[in-house]
């Protein structure tokens, strides 16, 4: 008797467990490669960066621990030359300035617009707030202007951050940090 509640037992136990095996490969998520997500975010020496692609542009967002400027570099050759930058603060009357610029030495950027090409930075918002400042706007993924970079979903940029001192709304005061982290639009 106890024998055949036994067997019972185990079938209950063991037919299930047998059929879910065979189907739990089906049934578990797909992993998410990082070229099927729409929305990415890196946090590179206590900035935040996100950024999605739409359209033709991509979209960005950058908070940095900082009432000053905040700034993104991609893909720097050596130190900060060739980087396309975008720099930005937002003002005490909450003026949002952001400029489209270029890394012409190591040590040095100039916004594209003195040198002949254009101002590629579409504004969305910028606030301040708890000492934080945050910059949204959008940027061509792929522009005309000879000082700008092509973004491509296929290679591994390099992201440069950087953020200067509290009040320091320009951009020529140097920066109180920087980072560098590879990503992949
Ligand atoms: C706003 C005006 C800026 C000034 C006056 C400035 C100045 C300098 C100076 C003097 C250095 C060399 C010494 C050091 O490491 O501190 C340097 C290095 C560097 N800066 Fe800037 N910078 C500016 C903006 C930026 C921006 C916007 C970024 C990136 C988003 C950046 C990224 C870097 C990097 C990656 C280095 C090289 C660090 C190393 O590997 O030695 N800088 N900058």
């Amino acid at each position: 008797m106890k024998r055949r509640y036994l067997i019972f037992f185990m079938m209950l136990v063991l037919i299930p467990s047998f059929l879910f095996a065979s189907g739990k490969a089906e049934s578990e998520p797909q992993a998410v490669t990082s070229a099927s997500l729409p929305y990415k975010t890196v946090d590179i020496a206590g900035v935040v960066i996100d950024w999605e692609r739409k359209g033709y542009e991509i979209l960005f967002t950058i908070t940095a621990p900082t009432t000053g400027w905040v700034a993104l570099g991609i893909d720097p050759t050596q130190k900060m030359r060739d980087a396309q930058f975008m720099i930005g603060y937002v003002t005490d009357s909450g003026e949002v300035v952001i400029r489209d610029d270029f890394g012409v030495s190591p040590f040095a950027h100039k916004s594209d617009l003195s040198m002949g090409g254009d101002d590629d930075i579409r504004v969305i918002e910028g606030y301040e707030k708890d000492g934080s400042v945050t910059l949204s706007f959008a940027f061509p993924a792929s522009s005309s202007d000879l000082y700008d970079v092509i973004l491509t979903a296929e290679e591994v940029h390099t992201f440069l951050v950087a953020y200067g001192a509290d009040g320091a709304d320009d951009f020529t005061s140097r920066h109180r940090k920087i980072g560098k982290v590879d990503v992949q639009f």
